[in-house]
């Protein structure tokens, strides 16, 4: 009796313990591999290298130069009416960018603004890629007649007035262009006919001045924009201390671990969005739909021309590179059949909190973007690259709560 009383003990002992066991493993799910830890570390924002020199912009170190072109980027008298900023689309309450579908300057654009915070390490700038550097994707929005809508002659003229000895302390002398005969204020090679017909008439040595003092402008906003920086998320200090040994800590729930886990392995979102600030800097096609306007836009595929043919590109006599400091542009992948309606990978780093979605704002919210990736319409032209995930509402819940995870606070100078 004394027997069968002990044995029927170490028998409920054994079931504790079983039950226990199986209830961490079920809470816990299964473990990381070496491997997908590796992958896992290489998205960390801790693995972003440093900023290095930036060869095209030699200033974009220089804390002056950052400090004129913080003034440049919120001054709205840089612009055709004296409405329009930078900081009115890249709003720094919103993450610098505006949270509409299109961009809203002089007029409506045709693509949503992009956020600003990480671009120094783009390659490529604009959702095209139509610009090769920071300091010369500046000046585009300068001239384009839906953005600031001014013309450079005009813009030197307001440096001349209002920031002389600033720009003259980080460039050197800012030529005299105050003579209105030698320096007509509303001339430069844009779209409205007689500003581009007012340039056309000016002295080339007068043409070049006022260009060498525009692109120190944005030389100048470039130097600023690199001090726009992304700070780490929950996610960044769930891998910190993530380990083989260790991967229990609490930075992320069950839930944004297996959005995760889907965002690394059966969904493979890592093939375009990997690396600290979750993209390849390439360009795909994934079959977005078309914006309501029905404009059309091949993406990528007319960008390669005007990148190679743009006055300001790292190879032009504005750039402080050498040839060599230009691998991407002398390289550049121009297949333009693979590139059609092709757009920049996106960072999703902040992704939760800046609807809405993709390069026209077509998509509302996270749940429309998963439901995207579950089905993989055909593409409007081009072809897209993605093949349907066939999601589950628990797994589309789950990449968004991962998603989530991403959000941090960005950090700019005062
Ligand atoms: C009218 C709204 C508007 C204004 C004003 C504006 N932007 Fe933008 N910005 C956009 C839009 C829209 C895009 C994407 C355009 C495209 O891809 O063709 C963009 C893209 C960018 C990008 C590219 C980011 C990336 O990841 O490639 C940067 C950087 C940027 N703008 C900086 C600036 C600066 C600097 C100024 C002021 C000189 C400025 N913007 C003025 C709307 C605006
Ligand atoms: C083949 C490359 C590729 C794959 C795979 C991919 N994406 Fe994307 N993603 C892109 C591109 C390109 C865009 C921008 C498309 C556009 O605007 O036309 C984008 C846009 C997004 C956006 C919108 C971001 C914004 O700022 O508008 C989110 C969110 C996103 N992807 C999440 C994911 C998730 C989650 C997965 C996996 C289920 C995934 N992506 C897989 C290339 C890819």
């Amino acid at each position: 009796m004394k027997k069968m009383g002990l044995w029927i003990l170490g028998l409920g002992l054994v079931m504790v313990v079983a039950v226990s066991i199986t209830s961490v493993i079920g809470k816990q799910s299964v473990a990381w591999t070496a491997d997908e830890i590796k992958l896992i570390q290489s998205l960390s924002l801790r693995a972003l290298a440093p900023l290095a020199q930036y060869p095209s912009n030699k200033y974009a170190q220089d804390e002056q130069a950052a400090k004129l072109g913080k003034r440049l980027f919120f001054d709205t008298r840089f612009s055709k009416d004296g409405t329009i900023a930078c900081a009115t689309c890249h709003v720094p309450a919103l993450g610098f960018q505006d949270a509409r579908a299109l961009g809203l300057g002089a007029s409506i654009g045709t693509r949503r603004t992009m956020p600003i915070a990480g671009t120094a390490y783009s390659p490529w700038l604009f959702w095209d890629g139509r610009k090769d550097s920071q300091w010369s994707q500046a000046l585009g929005p300068l001239e384009n007649p839906v953005e600031h809508g001014g013309a450079r002659t005009q813009y030197v003229q307001l440096l001349e007035k209002h920031y002389k000895p600033d720009y003259e302390a980080i460039f050197g002398v800012l030529p005299d262009f105050s003579d209105p005969k030698r320096f007509l204020s509303i001339a430069g090679p844009v779209e409205d006919r007689a500003a581009n017909a007012a340039w056309q008439g000016m002295k080339e040595g007068d043409r070049e001045l006022v260009t060498k003092a525009f692109v120190n402008m944005g030389k100048a906003i470039a130097a600023y924009e690199r001090q726009i920086v992304l700070m780490p998320s929950r996610f960044d200090d769930y891998v910190d201390s993530l380990s083989l040994a260790n991967q229990t800590n609490k930075n992320l729930t069950d839930l944004e671990i297996a959005g995760l886990r889907l965002f690394i392995g059966k969904a493979n979102c890592v093939q375009c969005h990997n690396g600290p600030l979750l993209t390849n800097n390439e360009f795909h096609n994934t079959g977005v739909p078309m914006p309501a306007s029905k404009v059309k836009d091949d993406g990528r595929a007319s960008a390669i021309l005007a990148v190679k043919q743009d006055e300001f590109n790292c190879l032009s006599k504005y750039s402080d590179a050498t040839s060599n400091d230009c691998a991407e542009l002398r390289f550049i992948q121009s297949d333009t059949h693979l590139l059609e309606r092709a757009f920049k990978v996106p960072s999703l780093r902040n992704v939760a909190s800046r609807a809405p979605y993709m390069h026209a704002g077509q998509l509302q919210t996270l749940a429309e973007v998963l439901q995207h990736y579950s089905y993989a319409p055909v593409a409007p032209s081009g072809h897209s690259e993605i093949k349907a995930l066939h999601l589950n509402v628990k797994e589309r819940e789950a990449l968004i709560a991962f998603l989530t995870a991403l959000d941090a606070p960005i950090i700019a100078p005062e």
